[in-house]
């Protein structure tokens, strides 16, 4: 696998790279979530083509009160295991040779970047679509593949694509999870063992949600209040949101098909999981 620091290395590189180039952006600190997408990747890679995966820790989205500082970086051990699945290329610029220390040029979506998470991490999403935005100028992929776990993320960035004309297909895999189902996240380091244990109530709540759903024992208009409360069974956590809402505007709705989504805090740590109910 070649490790790429240089923007202007990998951007000569790029035009000699064999067709089709697969992206797949990441934070690093790799599981099996992220694995997944390289596997993935590979398929639509295919024989002839190149997977291209970038790490790079992107300040722009994480708000002042964030992690950024303490989000993990496990970059060694990331490089193995890119290798060891037969990833072609790995991109890890510097921050300081992401983004000019004048820059003043970022990319927004004004829609969905407001709903749910948005509302909760102001600037989060267009920290998102301006390096997503910059990697697909740096790599010109083909194709990029992302994970259904940011179901808004991978709404947002089908958004920016088709609205800014990138010559891209976005796609997405299904939520890589623990054996309990809690979904898997570089953020799960945070945990204590006590959050840990109560983490799954995430998950489970989805699931009794949707069973729900689909035997009529709960209105639409109640979906909300149920996940919220059952989540709160779980003493340690704190809900940010809960949504029912249309998985293609993210607005709310009381039929299906629904996405469920939610955020929940255990002590600082936000953890995010959905599911699609069609
Ligand atoms: P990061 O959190 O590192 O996630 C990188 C990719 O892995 C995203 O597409 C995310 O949805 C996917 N992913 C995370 N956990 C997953 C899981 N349990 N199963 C399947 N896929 C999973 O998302 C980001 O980084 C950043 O916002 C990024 C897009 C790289 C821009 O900085």
């Amino acid at each position: 696998m070649l490790i790429v620091s240089s923007i202007s290395e990998m951007q000569s590189l790029t035009s000699r790279l064999p067709r089709p180039v697969v992206l797949v952006p990441t934070m690093g600190a790799l599981h099996s979530g992220h694995l997944s997408l390289v596997r993935r990747a590979k398929r639509e890679a295919r024989e002839g083509g190149a997977t291209v995966t970038s790490i790079f820790v992107n300040p722009k989205q994480f708000g002042p009160n964030e992690d950024y500082k303490r989000y993990p970086r496990t970059y060694e051990r990331d490089c193995e295991l890119l290798r060891e699945i037969g990833c072609d290329i790995d991109v890890a610029p510097e921050a300081s040779a992401m983004y000019f220390a004048d820059s003043t040029t970022t990319v927004v979506e004004t829609e969905l970047s407001a709903l749910l998470c948005g509302a909760s991490r102001p600037g989060h999403f267009s920290g998102v679509c301006t390096v997503v935005s910059k990697f697909f100028h740096i790599v010109q992929p083909r194709i990029a593949v992302f994970g259904q776990k940011d179901y808004q993320q991978f709404l947002i960035l089908q958004r920016m694509v088709r609205d800014l004309n990138f010559s891209v297909q976005v796609i997405s895999e299904p939520t890589v999870r623990e054996p309990d189902g809690l979904a898997l996240s570089s953020r799960n380091a945070y945990l204590t063992p006590a959050e840990r244990a109560q983490a799954p109530v995430i998950h489970q709540t989805l699931l009794q949600t949707e069973k729900l759903i689909r035997t009529h024992q709960i209105g639409f208009g109640e979906i909300e209040n149920w996940m919220a409360s059952n989540i709160s069974s779980a003493k340690l956590s704190k809900v940010d949101y809960v949504a029912a809402v249309d998985p293609g505007t993210l607005e709310s709705k009381k039929s299906l098909p629904l996405l469920l989504a939610c955020a929940v805090y255990f002590g600082s740590t936000r953890l995010i999981d959905n599911r699609l109910i069609t």
